[in-house]
C-alpha cells in the first residue's frame, strides 16, 4: 500500500504506526489495511471511470466498515449472495447503489433484494428470470435487470482463450443465441425492466485484448437486440477483473488508463454497430481491495532442506497459512514477503513461507529470499492480501480467523475482530 515505509532500523510501518506495535496490540496473525490507500483507489476509480458507474465487487473483501469505506467514496457495491447483501444492508449501504450478483440466488435471496430495493439484479439463468418475474410480480414491483451474457471469451493474467462456446456455470451464452433468448424473455415480461446486458469475462487481467473481443461479441448482441425488438438497452456493464501487481513483475494500468482503452473500444464497436452508447459500467474487487492489505505473521519453525547440486531451501512457518490465504495452495498464486521486525544484513537465502496446517500445500510464499537470519519471533509481511483472502479464509485444523486492523494517520483500530475458540465452538451441538 502507499503509506507503507521501511525504516532505517528495518520495521515496517504503515501510516505512521509500526508493526511491531500492531502485532503487540492485535495479536499475529493479523491483515492490516491502508485505509487511505483503500479509499484512495476508490477514488482513483471513481475518477478514471468518469461518467462510468463504478461498482466495488464485495465478494473479494466485505466487512461493515469496508462497506462504509465504499458508499462514502461514492462507489456501488456488487454483492453475490444474501450474506453479502446482509452486510451491505446493515452498516446503511443505499440499496439504490447495490447490484445484486449470482448463478443461483435462492427465492430468499431474491425476495431480500427486491424488499430492499436494491439497483439491478444481474439474471443468470432462466430459472432465475421464472423465478424473479414471479417474485416482483407478487410485489407489485418492477424489478431493473441486466442480463449476463457469457461470450465465450476467457482472461487470466497475461492471456485469454477466446472460443464460440462456454463450457462454464455463469450466465447465458451468446453462441447458443441463449442470451439472445433470455434478453427476449425478460423483455416480455411486465414485472422485469431490461436495463442492459452484462459480461465479466475473468479476475486479474492484465491484456485488454480479451474485453475488446468481449466488447465485440456483447455490442452484437445489443445491436440484434435494438433491430429484433427495437429497444436500445441504455446500459452496459464490462465486469471487474483488473490485474494488480503480486510481484514485481506485474506491472497495472491506471483506473484512467484502463477507462480510457476500455471506453475506446466499446465507443468503437458500438459506432460499428450503428448503436447509441449505453451508459457503461465496471466492478473492480481485487484491483481496490487486494494492495491495500498486507498479511502480518510471526515467524515459529524454522528448517533447512539440502536441494539438490548443493542448493538449500529454508521454510519459515508462520502462524496462519492456507486458513487465511488459500490462493497459493488454489490458484497456484505469487506472492512476496518482507521481514517485518528488525534490519538484518544476513545474506539472502531461498525460503519458502508456509503456514501451520496439516498438508504440505499449505504454502503462503513459494519462493522468495529472505535474510538466512530469519527466527522465530521474527514479524513476516506478505502484501498484497486483500483480495479473496479474508473473504475465502477457512478455520481448517481449528485455527480461528485473523482480525482485520485498519491504520490510518498514526490511529490503528479493529475493523474485524479475531475469531476466538470459543466462536470455533459455538456451532457444535453439545
Ligand atoms: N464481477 C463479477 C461478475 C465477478 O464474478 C467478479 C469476480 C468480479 C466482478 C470482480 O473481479 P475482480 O475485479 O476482483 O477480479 N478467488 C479468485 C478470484 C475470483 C473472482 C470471482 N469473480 C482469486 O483469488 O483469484
Amino acid at each position: 500500500p502507499h503509506n507503507v515505509t521501511k525504516g532505517a532500523n528495518g520495521v515496517l510501518t504503515v501510516a505512521g504506526v509500526e508493526v511491531t506495535k500492531l502485532a503487540e496490540e492485535f495479536g499475529t496473525p493479523a491483515y492490516v489495511v491502508d485505509e487511505d490507500d483503500f479509499r484512495g483507489r476508490c477514488q482513483a476509480f471513481r475518477a478514471g471511470f468518469d461518467g462510468w458507474d463504478v461498482y466495488y465487487a464485495g465478494k473479494a473483501f466485505l466487512c461493515g466498515a469496508v462497506a462504509r469505506w465504499v458508499a462514502e467514496e461514492g462507489l456501488r457495491l456488487d454483492v453475490c449472495t444474501g450474506g453479502e447483501l446482509a452486510v451491505a444492508l446493515r452498516a446503511g449501504f443505499p440499496p439504490e447503489r447495490i447490484a445484486f450478483h449470482g448463478n443461483n440466488k435462492s427465492e430468499a435471496e431474491l425476495a431480500r433484494a427486491l424488499d430492499a430495493g436494491v439497483a439491478r439484479i444481474v439474471v443468470d439463468s432462466h430459472d432465475e428470470i421464472t423465478r424473479l418475474a414471479k417474485l416482483a410480480a407478487d410485489r407489485g414491483v418492477r424489478a431493473p435487470v441486466l442480463v449476463r451474457v457469457t461470450v465465450g471469451v476467457e482472461a487470466h493474467t497475461h492471456e485469454y482463450i477466446a472460443t464460440a462456446h462456454e463450457d462454464q456455470k455463469f450466465g447465458f451464452s451468446l453462441a447458443d443465441g441463449d442470451a439472445a433468448a433470455a434478453a427476449e424473455r425478460v423483455l416480455a415480461e411486465p414485472a422485469l425492466e431490461l436495463r442492459g446486458l452484462h459480461s465479466h469475462i475473468g479476475s486479474q487481467i492484465f491484456d485488454s485484448s480479451g474485453f475488446e473481443i468481449a466488447a465485440r461479441r456483447v455490442v452484437g448482441l445489443h445491436a440484434q437486440i435494438r433491430d429484433r425488438h427495437g429497444v436500445e438497452l441504455p446500459e452496459l456493464c464490462l465486469g471487474g477483473g483488473f490485474g494488480i501487481a503480486y510481484t514485481t513483475q506485474d506491472d497495472p494500468e491506471s483506473p484512467a488508463q484502463l477507462a480510457a482503452e476500455l471506453g475506446a473500444i466499446v465507443e468503437h464497436e458500438c459506432a460499428a454497430y450503428g448503436v447509441v452508447k449505453p451508459r457503461l459500467s465496471v466492478e473492480p474487487g481485487r484491483a481496490i481491495a487486494g494492495p491495500a492489505v498486507f498479511t502480518l505473521y510471526e515467524a515459529g519453525t524454522v528448517k533447512t532442506v539440502q536441494l539438490d547440486a548443493g542448493a538449500s531451501r529454508t521454510y519459515v512457518a508462520v502462524d496462519g497459512g492456507m486458513s487465511d490465504n488459500v490462493r497459493t495452495a488454489l490458484y497456484d498464486a505469487d506472492y512476496s514477503c518482507t521481514l517485518a521486525s528488525r534490519w538484518s544484513d544476513a545474506p539472502p537465502a531461498l525460503s519458502r513461507v508456509v503456514g501451520k496446517h496439516c498438508e504440505s500445500g499449505d504454502i503462503i510464499v513459494k519462493d522468495e529470499f529472505l535474510p538466512a537470519d530469519v527466527h522465530p519471533g521474527d514479524l513476516l509481511a506478505i502484501p498484497a492480501t486483500g483480495a479473496y483472502c479474508r473473504s475465502l479464509a477457512s478455520t481448517y485444523n481449528h485455527v480461528p480467523r485473523p482480525p482485520v486492523v485498519a491504520v490510518r494517520a498514526g490511529e490503528a483500530r479493529l475493523i474485524v475482530r479475531r475469531e476466538t475458540e470459543e466462536d470455533l465452538l459455538r456451532l457444535d451441538v453439545w
